[in-house]
């Protein structure tokens, strides 16, 4: 089957209804566009994974807590829907806003948990922005199985919260944060760098590697220096940098930590472009 294009919510209506859709097992794979590889990855699992894969292309205004990075996102939506339809993807949602949000929308998702933390402290709403809009595509679409990626990690770790908050059933799948030949994490948002800044950029994955708890265990420096290491490195405007539990997104306690699981995130600001990355500690 070719894959279908819906611009509304009345066609997309038609062809889940139509393509007896909702007799099938559905994934979903919410994008902002300017399709790369790390979303491919997340299409690909779904391809393998379900009968109907529906990807949406929306650059959803409520997430984003600054105009000009909103109005700054990259826009490339012929190419994507040629690189999607030639995955051959069965659905294609790419909504207008108001579709999304009619003029009278009033009702948002509040999270009490995660929002003031790493990307949450100074994204005011950003993550009640993408839990809103999420709730939406799955309340429209009902998957089984939804796809994101562990690239945004905390965005991640919220969505699974939503799921299992509101009992929505869907299976929440992550996927592994998909990087180019140098260990820059793929992001829309690399396009906006300049070769010098995409140099230093790349440094990151290097640098933050092959970390293990016993890096951190009694060394209360340690953060300050690999800091100092990164800053060396061209890596100077850094947002945030903290170990955390990988499933309580807690900050690491060395007096708690037997037996958990940890991860190192980091926000990195070159010029205006901010740039995200985390990675799994080893025990
Ligand atoms: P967007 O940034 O377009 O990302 C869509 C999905 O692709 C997310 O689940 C993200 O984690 C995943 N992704 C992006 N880069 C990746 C990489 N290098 N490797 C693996 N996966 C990667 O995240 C959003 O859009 C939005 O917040 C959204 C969930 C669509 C809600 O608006």
């Amino acid at each position: 089957m070719t894959t279908l294009i819906a611009r509304n919510l009345k066609t997309l209506n038609n062809i889940l209804t139509d393509y007896k859709f909702r007799e099938k097992n559905i994934g979903l794979v919410p994008t902002m566009g300017a399709i790369h590889r790390g979303h491919l990855a997340l299409v690909n699992k779904s391809l393998k994974s379900t009968e109907k894969t529906i990807v949406t292309i929306f650059v959803n205004p409520m997430q984003f807590n600054n105009k000009e990075d909103f109005n700054n996102y990259p826009d490339s939506i012929k190419e994507d829907i040629a690189i999607l339809t030639k995955k051959k993807v069965d659905l294609i949602f790419i909504p207008k806003k108001e579709e999304i949000y009619p003029s009278d929308f009033s009702t948002f998702v509040h999270l009490k948990k995660f929002d003031d933390i790493l990307c949450g402290k100074n994204r005011k709403n950003h993550f009640a922005g993408v839990a809103t809009v999420v709730l939406k595509l799955f309340s429209l679409i009902k998957p089984q199985h939804a796809f994101f990626g562990e690239k945004d990690y905390q965005q991640l770790i919220i969505i699974k919260k939503l799921v299992s908050d509101f009992n929505l059933g869907m299976k929440i799948h992550s996927v592994k944060t998909v990087r180019d030949s140098k260990g820059l994490a793929l992001s829309s948002r690399n396009n906006l760098l300049s070769e010098s800044q995409k140099e230093k950029a790349s440094k990151i994955n290097n640098i933050l590697k092959n970390l293990s708890v016993k890096n951190i265990i009694g060394k209360k420096k340690f953060l300050g220096k690999l800091e100092k290491k990164l800053s060396i490195n061209g890596v100077k405007n850094i947002e945030y940098l903290e170990v955390r539990d990988d499933k309580s997104l807690e900050l690491y306690d060395e007096k708690k930590s037997l037996g958990k699981s940890y991860r190192i995130f980091i926000a990195v600001k070159f010029g205006k472009i901010r740039l995200i990355d985390n990675l799994r500690i080893s025990k």
